[in-house]
């Protein structure tokens, strides 16, 4: 008999009327925008795809970003939606459509970067009539300077909002969002870091209140009653003399007479790490803001960052802190996560693990990215994956990430997958972070792939060893080989003590490690294990041959990192490890001097190497051989599932 349906968690579930529209659940999607965009500022197929998929996946809201309303004086990045440009308007009405023809409201983050427009970018020449703009005369840090703006310039700002406000409508939107956080212009004039105007702009509370509230009003007059408004604006600054919870609190109070959703985010123009919190942060750390803000106001309020794990959101729901949840990276994730909460599939949600591979390329390479999700980036191409023509017996060696990933994908697409993995458990190398907190989400990532796999209809072997023998009497019509990476081991004498635990044995081992531990390799690897032991109450003295360390984070994670070590950890560099002894390591500096740094234990992290005898010895077993993840290359988990994914999609 089938079991009648009751959501686990009806708050998350249950519709929001907003003036003329309801939502159907309260999981949204959070402003992210990306590069993908025509140099006039249009969209591509590839970005209205990319928000379509936020769509399918059933969030409530999806909000594109960031549309720009003053494409001169406005950039707050190289590429975005340029408001100004009539042609624009044919690619937001196909993407309002993407998003709404799966029952999601469209909606659109409008934005002005002010003084911090990012058109210094461009040569002099380039750079015509542009004017560097903001509610004060400054100097920025990068020595720019900003003017004050005139009375003109603040009408014609407020005007601009208006009509990107109507184009968007026109193009179908259901409602808009008024950026007036992070640092953007409506927030240099929220700021009394940023606005120190005499005038009816600046000076008390209310008076840096204007410009926003001006804005609102002129956004409301075009957009009619009943069309929603959502302003997102930060509940705070990290710098003294900034926003203030109390500020954020009394605007939110004068904003809901003209906004029907509070988006209650945090952070300033230099607070990347509020705003974005990092895996070092708790999960919905900045939730409080929100559950503040909606003690004094009566319109919805919406909360962001670090959120993912539908228990704590609906916890978030149920004792009111706020009234709808956004999530930005989550959905990168896993854009079906609102889906599989109504659908009571959370097991099947893969969590954002907050690594910032999403941020971090966007930055390097104007590319969008997910480590653990490879279909970001290619959401248009996959809309034309054709079926296999003839689906295919595969065997994987190797139930890491990057072998997890090729059998979803493959049996997914038909084929009839085998995966054996030499050890007892799945997971490969991110098992040796089960206990390490900030990384909580890889296990959870190995139960979402396991999960994955036997809905998709994976056999799974465990103890087995893919030999050639193996390989030959299983007779597959491919192999993928995926049998990842070891340890390397740097000839140091003392390497073969007792004490010596290496990086990969960081949970076999982990109840042998002393209270005093060097760390021999500054690497992302070295580095986070070592402030997992330090976190775990350890003393830690991370050693590293060259002048920095953590050199292979990404530019986003890495000052978060960073910021970690040095606040609980010691960190040595420019030191080669000439022996290792019972009572510690000794170490030389350049000037040829020997010092010992003492520990009952060493933890060697000085890098991988790939299992290549095992992988050449695999060649040339079945028609088809693929070799994937860190026994190609040792990678952060990123290079494994995009590999992987890639290579099940070609067979
Ligand atoms: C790749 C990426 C792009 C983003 N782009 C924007 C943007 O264009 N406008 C904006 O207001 N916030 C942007 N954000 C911030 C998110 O909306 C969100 O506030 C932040 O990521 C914290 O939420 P999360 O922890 O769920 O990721 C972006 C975030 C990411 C990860």
């Amino acid at each position: 008999m089938s079991v009648p349906y009751k959501p686990r968690y009806p708050l998350l579930c249950a519709p929001l009327k907003v003036g003329k529209v309801t939502l159907r659940n309260r999981m949204c999607s959070a402003p992210m925008g990306f590069p993908d965009l025509t140099e006039d500022g249009c969209l591509t197929e590839g970005a209205i795809a990319f928000y379509e998929n936020r769509a399918r996946g059933g969030a409530a809201i999806v909000t594109v970003s960031e549309a720009c309303v003053d494409y001169i004086n406005g950039k707050s990045h190289g590429r975005l939606i340029n408001l100004q440009n009539p042609g624009v308007l044919a690619g937001l009405t196909n993407c309002a459509r993407a998003i709404r023809r799966h029952g999601a409201l469209a909606s659109i983050e409008l934005n002005h970067a002010g003084a911090l427009s990012d058109f210094d970018v461009l040569s002099e020449k380039r750079r015509g009539g542009r004017e560097r703009f903001g509610p004060s005369g400054m100097t920025l840090p990068g020595g720019e300077e900003v003017r004050e703006m005139t009375a003109g310039q603040i009408a014609e700002a407020i005007d601009r909002f208006a009509s990107g406000a109507a184009l968007v409508k026109r193009a179908g939107f259901d409602m808009l969002m008024i950026h007036a956080g992070h640092g953007w212009l409506i927030h240099q004039f929220l700021s009394p870091l940023t606005n120190r105007r005499t005038d009816e702009y600046g000076g008390s509370r209310e008076k840096r209140f204007r410009f926003a509230l001006d804005v609102l009003k002129a956004v409301r007059e075009t957009v009619g009653p009943g069309f929603p408004i959502e302003i997102r604006f930060s509940a705070m600054e990290a710098a003294p003399g900034g926003i203030t919870l109390p500020d954020a609190v009394a605007f939110a109070e004068a904003a809901q007479t003209y906004a029907d959703i509070l988006h209650v985010s945090a952070g300033g123009e230099p607070d990347f790490h509020i705003t974005h919190p990092p895996m070092f942060s708790e999960p919905g750390c900045n939730v409080r803001f929100a559950a503040e803000i909606k003690k004094h106001v009566s319109v919805p309020v919406a909360a962001v960052g670090a959120l993912n794990e539908p228990e704590q959101m609906e916890k978030i729901l149920a004792e009111g802190q706020a009234d709808i949840v956004c999530m930005a990276r989550a959905l990168l994730a896993d854009s079906e996560l609102p889906k599989k909460v109504e659908q009571n599939r959370t097991d099947e949600i893969l969590r954002c693990i907050r690594c910032f591979t999403c941020h971090a390329e966007r930055m390097l390479t104007q590319t969008r990215i997910c480590a653990l999700n490879p279909q970001i980036g290619r959401e248009y191409e996959a809309k034309f994956d054709a079926p296999p023509t003839r689906p295919k017996r595969l065997l994987i060696a190797g139930g890491g990430p990057g072998g997890m990933q090729a059998a979803v994908t493959a049996a997914q697409r038909g084929h009839s997958v085998t995966l054996c993995e030499a050890g007892d458990a799945l997971g490969g190398d991110l098992r040796c972070e089960t206990n390490v907190p900030f990384k909580s989400a890889f296990p959870k990532y190995i139960a979402t792939m396991k999960r994955r796999m036997e809905l998709a209809g994976v056999e799974v072997r465990l103890n087995t060893p893919v030999t050639p023998e193996f390989v030959r009497s299983f007779a597959p019509d491919a192999l993928f080989v995926a049998v990842g990476a070891e340890a390397m081991r740097p000839p140091i004498p003392g390497l073969d003590g007792e004490n010596v635990v290496f990086g990969t044995e960081l949970e076999r081992r982990e109840n042998e490690i002393g209270s005093r531990v060097a760390v021999i390799g500054g690497g992302l690897v070295g580095c986070e294990s070592g402030l997992y032991l330090a976190l775990s109450g350890r003393s830690v003295t991370i050693i590293e041959m060259r002048g920095e360390v953590a050199a292979d984070a990404n530019p986003r994670h890495r000052p978060a990192l960073l910021a970690e070590l040095a606040a609980h950890t010691k960190v040595r560099t420019g030191l080669r490890v000439a022996e290792i002894t019972p009572e510690g390591v000794v170490c030389e500096s350049p000037e040829g001097g020997r010092e010992l740094i003492g520990a009952d234990t060493v933890l060697c992290a000085a890098g991988l190497r790939p299992r290549t005898e095992t992988v050449d010895a695999l060649r040339g077993t079945a028609p088809i051989v693929e070799i994937i993840g860190d026994c190609v290359k040792p990678d952060i988990i990123r290079g494994a599932t995009w590999r992987a994914y890639h290579a099940a999609l070609d067979l």
